[in-house]
């Protein structure tokens, strides 16, 4: 049996992929993975394939063990896998609570790795892994500390991933999406920390980007010219003077 596995399935990002993957993926099952299964129903709605809605909180490791026993069971073959179950809170450090800053490692970094982890042996040559990471993965981030670290953390995982698994003709790519409108933003800023966003992207055209970059073998997918703008500015400039760029710009 042939699938693709995607994680934060139920909204944003994550719902794009589904719909895209649908259409792109001879698959057999499209595996959608959230907390909220009746939002995971609604994208399951949209789709053709067959599906399989799995409700789980994958920052808990039970969550994990749960997934890895399924795939034991049923031993399919794991054609995409998507991470994008995320989350982001901007604040002052010490602002945002402690069980917020540990969850968004949980979640964005231990359960994005665990789940890569217990899909590699159903993978083959030709699967695919697209992380999502963020342009906040490319420069330390005040004000979003911890997200922007566990975006570094998801960066440099896929890259380093992707040129182990190359003999095995696996491909991942880290996807690194500038602001996007989704709920994301609803659930990262609760004050008016973040004064001034520099663009929108739409979730279509940042999943469409990461399938494209996808196909042309690349590493890392940032869609749009001020997400590659960012990009490269953080390659070619001092970080220091990047962070303070972005203070200015939030009036810090
Ligand atoms: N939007 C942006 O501006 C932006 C920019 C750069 C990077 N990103 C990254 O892109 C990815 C997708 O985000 P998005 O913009 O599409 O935001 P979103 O609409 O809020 O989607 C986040 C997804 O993650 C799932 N999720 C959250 N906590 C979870 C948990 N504990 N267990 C399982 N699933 C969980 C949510 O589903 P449930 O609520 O149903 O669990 C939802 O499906 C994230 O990794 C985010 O960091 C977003």
């Amino acid at each position: 049996m042939r699938v693709s596995i995607i994680t934060g399935a139920s909204s944003g990002i994550g719902r794009q992929m589904a719909l895209l993957l649908d259409k792109t993926e001879n698959c057999d099952e499209i595996w959608l993975v959230s907390r909220q299964a009746d939002k995971l129903e609604e994208t399951a709605t949209l789709l053709n394939t067959k599906t399989r809605i799995i409700e789980a909180d994958l920052s808990l490791n039970q969550s994990i063990y749960e997934i890895k026993k399924t795939l034991s069971e049923l031993e399919p073959e794991i054609v995409s896998l998507v991470n994008t179950a995320g989350f982001g809170k901007a604040g002052v450090f010490e602002g945002i609570s402690l069980e917020a800053q540990m969850n968004m490692i949980d979640l964005n970094c231990k359960s994005l790795m665990a789940i890569t982890h217990i899909c590699m042996p159903y993978m083959k040559r030709g699967s695919k892994v697209y992380e999502f990471a963020s342009k906040a993965a490319f420069q330390p981030v005040p004000y979003m500390a911890t997200y922007g670290a566990t975006k570094a953390f998801v960066l440099s995982f896929s890259r380093a991933l992707n040129r182990e698994l190359q003999g095995k003709g696996i491909k991942v790519i880290a996807v690194c999406p500038g602001w996007t409108k989704t709920n994301f933003l609803s659930r990262a800023v609760k004050d008016d920390t973040i004064k001034r966003y520099d663009r929108f992207y739409t979730p279509d055209a940042v999943a469409r980007s990461a399938l494209k970059d996808m196909s042309r073998s690349k590493d890392i997918s940032a869609h749009g010219l001020i997400t590659k703008a960012n990009m490269l500015a953080s390659k070619l400039l001092p970080h220091k003077l990047v962070m303070t760029v972005w203070c200015k710009m939030q009036n810090k």
